[in-house]
């Protein structure tokens, strides 16, 4: 995870609507074909992320884990300071590497192809997969901190180009 020209931002979160908030706050810098790879164990709230991102950029379908399909589509518009008026539509790909029992099997989703489909790209699990994402990813690492059950240590690892900053 150590890649050159990253940056790791970290914060801490106290409960689910804290997450989403750094999910939407995160949306606000995401633009046409970023990877955001989320990484952490079973409950620690990488789909809770997802929806935030998805909220902030204006999703209003609910967002749950893939759990089928293994690639849910929303239709989301870009968020933050460099949007147009009206917002540009973007597609948001849900990946959920979870079920995956071989790489052919990620083969077959066409990860190459939805990465530079002009949408962005949430990827739950991604360690799973970790050989198919782009080096200019953003990850999202979540832990469980502390004694306090919704207690979280978010850490993000961005290219220092992106310049992202969250609101806290
Ligand atoms: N600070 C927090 N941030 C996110 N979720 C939290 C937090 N505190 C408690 N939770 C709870 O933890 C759970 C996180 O669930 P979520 O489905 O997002 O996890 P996940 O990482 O996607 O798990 P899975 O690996 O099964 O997909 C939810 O029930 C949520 O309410
Ligand atoms: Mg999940």
């Amino acid at each position: 995870m150590n890649r050159t020209g990253t940056e790791e931002i970290e914060f801490f979160s106290s409960g689910p609507d804290d997450t989403r908030r750094t999910g939407a706050s995160l949306a606000e810098f995401l633009k046409p074909d970023d990877v955001v790879a989320l990484y952490g164990d079973l409950g620690s709230g990488k789909t809770v992320l997802a929806q935030g991102v998805c909220r902030g950029l204006g999703v209003t379908r609910p967002v749950t884990s893939p759990t089928y399909t293994l690639i849910q589509e929303y239709g989301g518009f870009l968020a933050g300071k460099g949007a147009s008026d009206p917002p540009a539509e973007i597609k948001i790909y849900h990946f959920d590497f979870y079920r995956i029992s071989s790489m052919r099997e990620i083969e077959d989703l066409d990860p190459a192809g939805h990465f530079e489909a002009g949408g962005i790209c949430l990827i739950e699990w991604a360690d799973r997969g970790e050989m198919f994402l782009p080096e200019s990813r953003l990850s999202v690492r979540l832990l469980r901190a502390g004694a306090d059950p919704d207690r979280r240590r978010i850490i993000l690892t961005v290219p220092v180009s992106r310049n992202i900053r969250l609101r806290s």
